[in-house]
């Protein structure tokens, strides 16, 4: 018998309890709907509804109730719809009458929105602080191999020189974005939808800003119909986490390429690769395969939810039950690719020579020696074509660039563009990929973390 069963005659079908239980996956919100209740507890409480006695009964029997899922030790009875329901039971059996009120003033449908939004609070935090350590392992394979540079790409062509460390903070750029992004979301997440009950409030004298204050959220629900259908917070949830995954699946793209006998540019270490089966000599770099693989659910999971959404007629709908298990699915598969993306960097060795020789190019000087022409009052349209000759005629003879401007009388005077590293150090302008300007931006970003990082602690 479940606990809603007054009104029936007959018992559940078994196939529609089946596809109706939410049990075998919501049990993990126990923690945040104990807080719930808990504050619930307290609200009826000072709306006269539960006196002093039964509110210290009823709080420390969903302590003990907590104690027994803490312990894994908490059984499930038959007629547990739901982790609500379950604990409601369980209350019930301990506490007698007094557990009977508990649901007094509230809906599952009121109740089932603050567990979530007090879960997704908490597990924002988590995720936002696992991206910036991810930030941090970016910031320690730079700094292991300092004044590395590597060849930039644009079309997947060897485009300019960069520092590794300017390569590796355009992901963390990217990353803190989403950390960003994060934040923003939890200032949405965090208003309190309890009071709402099922639709539109109660007759029974509560004030919803007394529980919501004791959850500390920011602010309460103004309108109870909202407040109960509302699952934008989820749906942005998982956007920043599909948006995130696609962020590291770039990045995992590339630790693919580096890590391949063709471009060779780094190794991770072997905690983070695995052999192959059949042929020995393979050590591959399925940490980073599986941070772009993964980042499919992460979007389908988004896109699932957004069309389970659409069309659904205000305001609570069973359907809305459909929101939790890609909710836990992405926070759980974001977890683990950020760990372990963040202990690939960390396995790191970044082959610097490799990487240099491949920027040196001696191709990649082309657009300096335009830009010297420039400063030389050459309009750059015309520098760009001079430059296009030379190049076109190192490819002709079957030569380097840097043969033929040697060779050239009149460009001859540009050798020194292509000594090792020279192109690299002449990325001057502000955010440019050079040593002069990553002091500036390695300050930006220092100044960007802690400012987030400040954010996180509020
Ligand atoms: N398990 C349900 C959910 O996740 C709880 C709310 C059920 N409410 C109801 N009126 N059937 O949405």
């Amino acid at each position: 018998m479940t606990l809603w069963s007054g009104r029936f005659s007959e018992s559940m079908d078994s196939t529609l309890w089946d596809l109706s239980e939410s049990y075998s996956f919501d049990h993990v919100l126990y923690h945040h709907d104990i807080m719930g209740s808990k504050a619930h507890v307290r609200g009826l409480q000072s709306a006269g509804l539960l006196s002093e006695a039964d509110t210290q009964i009823l709080l420390s029997t969903l302590d003990q109730i907590e104690l027994e899922f803490d312990r894994g030790i908490f059984v499930r009875a038959g007629s547990d719809e739901d982790i609500h329901m379950a604990i409601e039971r369980r209350a019930t059996e301990l506490a007698g009458d007094i557990g009977a009120r508990i649901h007094t003033a509230r809906s599952r449908n009121d109740q089932v929105a603050t567990t979530l939004r007090l879960f997704t609070r908490d597990a924002l935090d988590q995720l936002a602080r696992s991206v910036l350590d991810l930030v941090l392992a970016l910031g320690e394979v730079g700094a292991k191999t300092p004044g590395a540079y590597l060849p930039g790409y644009t079309h997947l062509q060897r485009a300019q020189p960069v520092l590794l460390t300017h390569h590796l903070n355009a992901h963390a750029w990217s990353l803190l974005r989403d950390v960003e992004r994060m934040l923003d979301t939890r200032e949405r997440v965090d208003v309190s939808p309890l009071g709402a009950g099922a639709i539109a409030g109660t007759s029974l004298p509560i004030d919803p800003e007394v529980s919501a204050r004791e959850l500390g959220f920011h602010e309460t629900f103004a309108n109870s119909m909202d407040a109960v259908s509302d699952r934008d917070f989820v749906v942005e949830t998982l956007f920043d986490l599909a948006l995130l995954g696609v962020h590291l699946s770039r990045m995992g793209e590339e630790l693919v390429l580096w890590t391949s006998a063709e471009f060779n540019f780094a190794q991770l270490g072997d905690a983070f690769t695995t052999g192959s089966s059949m042929l020995p000599q393979k050590k591959n770099s399925d940490v980073a395969e599986l941070a772009r693989g993964k980042s499919g659910r992460l979007v389908g999971n988004l896109t699932g939810l957004l069309v389970t959404l659409k069309g659904l007629p205000l305001s609570y709908n069973r359907d809305l039950q459909e929101d939790k298990e890609p909710l836990f699915d992405s926070i759980r598969t974001a977890h683990l690719v950020l760990a372990s993306l963040a202990g690939a960097y960390r396995s790191l060795s970044f082959r610097t020579e490799v990487a240099a020789r491949a920027a040196d190019d001696s191709t990649l000087v082309a657009i300096d020696i335009a830009e010297q022409l420039v400063s030389e009052n050459v309009p750059f349209r015309q520098a760009h074509e001079m430059v296009g000759h030379l190049v076109a005629e190192a490819i002709e003879r079957g030569v380097s660039l840097r043969e033929v401007v040697e060779s050239s009388p009149e460009f001859e005077r540009f050798s020194d563009l292509f000594a090792e590293g020279a192109a690299l150090q002449r990325r001057v302008s502000p955010g440019g990929a050079g040593p002069l300007p990553a002091r500036r931006q390695e300050e930006r970003l220092q100044a960007r973390i802690s400012q987030l990082s400040a954010r996180l602690q509020d």
